[in-house]
């Protein structure tokens, strides 16, 4: 038994959303470690182009709201890496979308649902008709939240990932007799802007236009395991749901939260 190649994904070809930044760079980072070609998409090009340089893989500039823009987006990722065999959909926008419902606006409530629910249904439509063409099966990744669960952001966030979770089991029954694996990954407080070292108690600085600042300070101050997530702590668990290491599970709603729901 070859334990070393479960996580091999030499000759995989992996498409991340949102890979510029935050927790997608740490999916980026951990799937091209375990071998795979990666094509880094994100509205920030920029923020692609410096991930894809350093892993050696492929920039897309894409709005993950815009349909025919996600159909390019993954064609271009087999024209260019030569498959489409994991496919993260991991853009996703959050607290400026967020306070009491009353304050919720018509345009707040469709823009986050345009970008976390009809981006994640755009990109799994295009890939399960990359992957069933291919008939090489593959990988389905949906970057949830632990407020699919449990309500923390406002009901405009943790509504859309609720609807992640349950797009994420339908499509698992769907595609897996063509054996591919369709799972949600729903990171908890996660550190994604970088610098300093992230607190773990007190006042959370808020950035401009966070409304829910000291609630964020709130649930840091509530984790088990008693530090933020960092990025490759949801690469690792990205990295077990697209390499070989789970072969046997789909459908499933995997937790990489520090423990966040267990309480
Ligand atoms: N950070 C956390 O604590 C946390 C917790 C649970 C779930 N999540 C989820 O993880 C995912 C990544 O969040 P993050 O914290 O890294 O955020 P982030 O803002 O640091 O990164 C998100 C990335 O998505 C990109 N993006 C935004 N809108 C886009 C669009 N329309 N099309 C394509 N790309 C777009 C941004 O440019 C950015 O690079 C999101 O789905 C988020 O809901 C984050």
């Amino acid at each position: 038994m070859n334990v070393a190649e479960w996580i091999d994904l030499s000759g995989k070809v992996a498409h991340v959303t949102g890979g510029g930044n935050g927790i997608g760079t740490g999916i980026v980072r951990a799937l091209a470690a375990a071998g795979a070609k990666v094509a880094v998409s994100d509205v920030d090009f920029a923020g692609a182009t410096a991930m894809a340089t350093e892993v050696g893989g492929h920039a897309i500039k894409l709005d993950v709201s815009d349909r025919e823009a996600v159909d390019a987006a993954l064609q271009e990722t087999v024209d260019v890496l030569g498959s489409l065999d994991i496919m993260v959909n991991n853009a996703g926008v959050y607290l400026e979308y967020g306070g009491p419902v009353e304050t919720i606006t018509d345009e707040m409530w469709r823009t986050l649902w345009s970008i976390n629910v009809d981006g994640v249904f755009y990109c799994c439509r295009k890939a399960a008709e990359i992957m069933r063409a291919a008939g090489n099966g593959g990988r389905i990744i949906n970057i949830a939240s632990t407020q699919a669960m449990t309500p923390g952001v406002g009901v405009t966030y943790d509504g859309s990932k609720a609807a992640v979770n349950m797009i994420t089991k339908t499509l698992a029954l769907e595609l897996a007799p063509d054996g591919i694996n369709v799972n949600a990954l729903a990171p908890g407080p996660t550190w994604v802007r970088g610098g300093e070292a992230p607190p773990l108690t007190g006042e959370v600085p808020p950035a401009t236009g966070e409304p829910l600042a000291d609630t964020v300070a709130a649930r840091i101050s509530r984790l088990p395991i008693g530090r933020w997530g960092d990025p490759i702590d949801i690469g690792k668990a990205a990295l077990f749901l697209a390499s070989p290491m789970s072969d046997f599970v789909t459908g499933i709603y995997l937790p990489a939260d520090g423990g966040w729901l267990v309480l």
